[in-house]
């Protein structure tokens, strides 16, 4: 059976240290999460993406602590050998008291291992800190924050001024002094994203970030292309799940009207 991992063991996993990447996707419900429990997935991400494909909403920024917490506790209890992490909502994380309130409640209720939050500003280097001594691991989030996207003024690509590149150089550093085990770094520049993977101890795990990360993830409905749209340009889906699926249905229901006309002349027939 497959074993699972510890922060310990995951803030030890650099690949200059020898480590194979580590690979993490995202999960939403029961069923995908004892499919992805079966497999040797190191990790598994409750993001708030559901948001966007489950929910249907138009950005992350409309997912609430409810259905995170409904979400995260349905992956855990289909994935029990896989490192879960859950994310934390947009406003569940604004003060130190809503963000205490709102994680003791989203880890204890659905029991997974860690939870991720997004921006390393001093405030939240702050709230970092307690939660990690409370006992909550936390995932950082650097780069592409989606829940701040109204405020970056969209989806983008960070760090290829100097400047800007020095400013994540700073938030990667704070956030593993504040305690994080590992930190996602989304849609930060290539050669950026290598040199913080470099600085760092902890892992870095980049999505639309390059290939030199310690880890990658990825949004599993994008891989599987589940969606009826297709999945951004930094995500190769390995198959189109939206097509086959659609193809079956429509075999299903042209088989069913078939099936159900031959039954009518039957009946015509008798009468
Ligand atoms: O919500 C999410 O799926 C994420 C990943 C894109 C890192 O935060």
């Amino acid at each position: 059976m497959k074993k699972i991992l510890t922060t310990k063991k995951i803030r030890k996993n650099k690949v200059h240290r020898g480590f194979r990447p580590l690979q993490m996707l995202t999960c939403y419900d029961y069923q995908n999460a004892c499919m992805l429990d079966n497999t040797e997935l190191d990790l598994i991400l409750v993001g708030d993406s559901l948001g966007n494909v489950i929910l249907g909403y138009d950005t992350t920024v409309e997912v609430s602590i409810e259905e995170m917490t409904v979400f995260a506790s349905a992956v855990k209890r289909g994935a029990k050998n896989t490192f879960v992490v859950g994310d934390l909502p947009f406003g569940t994380y604004s003060t130190l008291e809503t963000a205490l309130k709102n994680s003791i409640h989203l880890f204890q209720k659905s029991k997974v291992e860690a939870l991720k939050l997004e921006g390393a500003h001093p405030y939240q280097l702050e709230i970092i800190q307690r939660l990690t001594q409370t006992g909550i691991p936390i995932m950082g989030h650097i780069g592409l924050t989606p829940q701040s996207v109204h405020q970056l003024g969209g989806y983008y690509v960070h760090g290829k001024k100097s400047k800007t590149a020095e400013a994540l150089k700073k938030q990667a550093h704070a956030l593993e002094e504040a305690g994080c085990f590992a930190i996602v770094l989304e849609c930060v520049e290539a050669n950026l994203s290598e040199e913080i993977t470099k600085d760092l101890s902890i892992p870095t795990i980049g999505i639309g970030s390059g290939t030199t990360t310690d880890g990658q993830v990825l949004v599993l409905n994008d891989l599987l292309h589940l969606g009826p749209l297709a999945p951004p340009s930094f995500c190769k889906p390995i198959t189109n799940l939206y097509q086959i699926k659609k193809n079956y249905i429509d075999q299903y229901l042209s088989e069913q009207k078939s099936l159900s006309s031959s039954l009518n002349e039957a009946e015509v027939t008798l009468h």
